[in-house]
């Protein structure tokens, strides 16, 4: 019974006067489309109307070339009279691409740049202050592979940066720390960090008009550890707008994204300034000591160069203290791990030993502000092993002029606790400064 009147009403649908209509034009524009494709094939004379997709694009590019010649010609607009540029006297050139243009926007910076911190970091009403106030012993060796994202919210909070009023604010910090987040049993792992980092983005975005007037694109947060890759993994605009400030700054990670954030080199806590080793009392060509788990480049590169009686390589730790290896080195690896990044650049900078960097796809810190061709020695996994040649064919003479560029950079890896002028701190939001500027709706 009830499938009859199912049948009749579907029936009564397929009558109805509009569906009639739909079916009949659906079969006339059939009709003519198949008329007018194949009409020409049964008369020999053109037909005017051709429907099939020409092969051709649809627009054209025009030729630049022949554009600009004829505009030329025709317009005779004259050109402007450029200065024969004299290249300067070809230096062996410092380790930065332009210092003086460097150094001068970052005094610009030093003079306008604020940054506005929720104040989750300054309170300590939160139920979760310890991951948003300041550590209170970044030194502890503990945190060592954190130490960077630690230093840089207490190095803000000290800093002449930090924006009293939030609408002077170029940009505004997230003061979550993903490591204290980490340490927290209530939260730990990684799916319920990235909740909780979102559910903290939307608060702040209900509480104050700054989120939602630029949809988070001058908003940043920092991190120190892989765990943090997947903090905005839940939050779209945390994750497609907001600057992720990262140690692990890989082109390859489908969650950094090079245009848009920035890498945060990874130091690890030295308190003391130790003597410098100068480059004739090295008496090892190269030194490296970590473990091979999941890390197929220090697998291949121990299995070429273990036995090498020139070089100090070690899977594991050391027969002597790590730091001596750096001091009596001229050449330290920093050797992929399972991220590209780890404490040894910072480490090979601060014993003054040229670092090697085998790890691709590492968006090198502060890159568009250093040379690290200068100062450092990049090798492609694939050349392990030509890894000795590389490093015997730099001349003495080269080998000093890096070591001296080595000296100038030194202080771009250091951390203090009241920030100075282009240390670590500055030097990271130098990167933030670049970015400034974003479309912003004003402030509610
Ligand atoms: C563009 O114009 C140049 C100069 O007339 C010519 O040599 C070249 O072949 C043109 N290229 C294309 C793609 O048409
Ligand atoms: C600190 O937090 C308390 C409780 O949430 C709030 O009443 C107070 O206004 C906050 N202070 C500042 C400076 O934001
Ligand atoms: C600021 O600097 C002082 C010393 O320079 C230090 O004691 C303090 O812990 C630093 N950090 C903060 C967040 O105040
Ligand atoms: C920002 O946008 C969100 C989502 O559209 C909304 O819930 C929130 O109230 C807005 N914030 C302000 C301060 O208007
Ligand atoms: C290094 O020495 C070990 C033990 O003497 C040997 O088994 C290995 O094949 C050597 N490796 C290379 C690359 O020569």
């Amino acid at each position: 019974m009830g499938r009859t009147r199912e049948l009749g009403r579907r029936r009564a649908i397929l009558h109805h006067p509009l569906v009639l209509m739909g079916l009949l034009v659906l079969i006339l524009t059939s009709a003519a489309a198949w008329f007018f494709e194949y009409t020409h094939l049964l008369f020999p004379w053109p037909v005017p109307v051709h429907l099939s997709i020409p092969n051709q694009p649809l627009y054209i590019v025009p030729n630049t070339s022949t554009h600009f010649e004829e505009e030329e010609e025709e317009e005779e607009i004259p050109m402007p009279q450029i200065k024969k540029h004299v290249p300067p006297p070809r230096r062996q050139g410092g380790p930065y691409h332009d210092w003086e243009l460097f150094r001068s926007d970052f005094e610009d910076m030093m003079t306008h740049l604020k940054i506005f911190v929720y104040p989750d970091a300054i309170n300590g009403s939160n139920s979760f202050k310890d991951a948003f106030l300041p550590h209170r012993n970044p030194f502890d060796p503990r945190l060592g592979n954190y130490f960077s994202e630690h230093m840089f919210k207490i190095s803000l909070l000290n800093s002449t940066l930090l924006a009293t009023n939030p609408r002077e604010a170029h940009f505004f910090f997230l003061p979550f720390s993903i490591n204290a987040l980490r340490n927290d049993p209530r939260v730990r792992s990684e799916a319920s960090i990235s909740e909780f980092v979102a559910r903290y983005t939307d608060a702040m975005s209900r509480d104050y008009g700054f989120w939602n007037a630029s949809g988070g694109s001058d908003h940043f947060y920092v991190c120190c550890h892989s765990v943090g890759r997947d903090a905005a993994s839940r939050h779209s605009g945390l994750h497609t707008n907001a600057i992720q400030v990262t140690c692990s700054a890989s082109y390859f990670q489908r969650l950094y994204m090079a245009h848009k954030d920035v890498a945060l080199p990874q130091v690890w806590p030295r308190s003391s300034e130790d003597p410098i080793t100068p480059p004739q009392a090295r008496k090892r060509l190269v030194f490296f000591a970590g473990r091979l788990k999941n890390s197929r480049v220090r697998q291949e590169l121990i299995a070429a160069w273990r036995n090498d009686t020139s070089m100090d390589i070690f899977s594991g730790s050391t027969p002597f203290p790590y730091e001596e290896g750096f001091r009596n080195s001229r050449y330290c690896l920093h050797v992929k791990g399972y991220e590209v990044n780890t404490a040894r650049i910072s480490d090979a900078l601060h014993y003054c030993c040229i670092p090697v960097i085998i790890s691709n796809h590492y968006d090198l810190p502060f890159a568009n502000v250093l040379d690290w061709s200068k100062f450092s020695v990049i090798v492609n996994h694939g050349d392990i092993p030509l890894l000795k040649s590389i490093l015997v064919s730099i001349s003495k003479e080269l080998y000093l002029d890096m070591f001296q560029n080595l000296l100038k950079v030194r202080k771009h890896f250091r951390w203090h606790m009241t920030p100075r002028d282009y240390d670590s701190f500055h030097m990271t939001v130098y990167q933030l400064w670049l970015k400034r500027g974003v479309h912003r709706l004003s402030f509610l």
